[in-house]
């Protein structure tokens, strides 16, 4: 049975991919500073296939120990998110650069461990120039602090691939999430959306022709697992966008799916003509070679996100806890 050490366990991608894991007869070893608490993870602590180190991906010493102990990595710990980097510039650089580096050169030299997944961003693009679909291939405009050290780490891996014997290196470009995990974020567009119309709030969009591709947190988390057991040759040194191309959505599209679902929506527009980001992503890569495909569409997500506050399973979705900056500062 493999170990797969998943950085950042106790997050919202996270504590998704380490139950479906273990439901796929991984041994899941989790690493994580808890910088949300703990709350995601309480249910697999009976599992016999999972355990937990609490700690900071950038201790070496509790890294090497983790290492020695597992067979795959996936790296998702990291000052997540433009505004959180843009918060605390310091510990971004220390953690999604400095630190990513040391843990992937402290598990190249181990020689144990066969795969390194990491956890990038389609925010890599910045804008797209023109009407043009942007896939693997095309440059990179990163935009934010958050953008540039994805780009750099990125960079990293695809220098120093696995070849015949060694580490295959890959990473996942992610479209950006919603849907419900044991780490709820509502910080995230869609969620935060359905969010503010199921509790009866007027929501203003500004952009509403801004295009994003978005995709479910359990098809993200699984894409891992397909990469994990991918051909080395097929995902060795390689990038992959992870989503559906038909999963490219316009802020207004959004809204116009929430207002199907959710009775009495109040929605305001306000003009806004420039975003930083803005692009439309093709996926096709990951489909033709890896065979990965999505379960889950964005008005499932929706559908799920107002069904838990409608039955007031979440008592305070206002609460920071289920953000990763704060809004006073951004
Ligand atoms: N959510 C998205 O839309 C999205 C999109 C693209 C990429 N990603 C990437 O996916 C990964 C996971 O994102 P998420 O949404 O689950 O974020 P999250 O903030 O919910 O989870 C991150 C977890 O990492 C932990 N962590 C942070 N720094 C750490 C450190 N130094 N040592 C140990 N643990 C640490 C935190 O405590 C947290 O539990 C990140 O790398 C993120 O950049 C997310």
């Amino acid at each position: 049975m493999k170990t797969v050490l998943v950085t950042g366990v106790a997050g919202y991608i996270g504590s998704v991919l380490a139950r479906q894991l273990l439901d796929n007869g991984y041994k899941v070893l989790g690493v994580d500073a808890l910088f949300f608490g703990g709350d995601a993870i309480i249910g697999m602590y009976n599992h016999p296939n999972f355990s937990f180190r609490k700690g900071d991906v950038r201790d070496a010493a509790l890294m090497q120990d983790a290492i020695k102990d597992s067979d795959a990595i996936v790296h998702l710990a990291a000052i997540v998110g433009d505004p959180a980097c843009r918060q605390q510039p310091e510990l971004a650089r220390s953690i999604n650069g400095d630190g990513s580096k040391q843990l992937f050169d402290l598990a190249r030299k181990a020689g144990n461990i066969e795969r390194f997944i990491f956890a990038s961003t389609c925010s890599n693009y910045g804008k797209m120039e023109g009407d043009e679909y942007i896939t693997e291939t095309s440059a990179l405009n990163p935009i934010s602090l958050y953008a540039e050290l994805k780009v750099e780490f990125e960079k990293h891996l695809m220098a120093n691939p696995g070849g015949k014997d060694g580490m295959v290196a890959t990473p996942l470009r992610f479209s950006t999430v919603y849907g419900l995990s044991p780490r709820v974020r509502f910080d995230l567009t869609v969620n935060e959306f359905t969010r503010d119309l199921s509790l009866g709030r007027t929501l203003k969009i500004f952009g509403e022709q801004f295009w994003r591709p978005y995709c479910h947190v359990e098809d993200l988390a699984r894409s891992c697992i397909v990469v994990l057991e991918a051909d080395r040759e097929l995902v060795d040194g390689d990038v992959f966008g992870v989503g559906d191309t038909s999963e490219n959505y316009q802020k207004k599209m959004l809204a116009d799916e929430m207002a199907k679902i959710i009775p009495d929506a109040k929605i305001e527009y306000v003009k806004k003509d420039e975003d930083p980001r803005d692009y439309r992503v093709d996926f096709s890569k990951i489909r033709d070679r890896l065979g990965f495909t999505i379960t889950k569409r964005v008005p499932d997500g929706i559908r799920e996100i107002h069904e838990i506050l409608r039955d007031g399973v979440i008592s305070d979705p206002d609460s920071t806890k289920f953000r990763n900056s704060n809004p006073e500062a951004i």
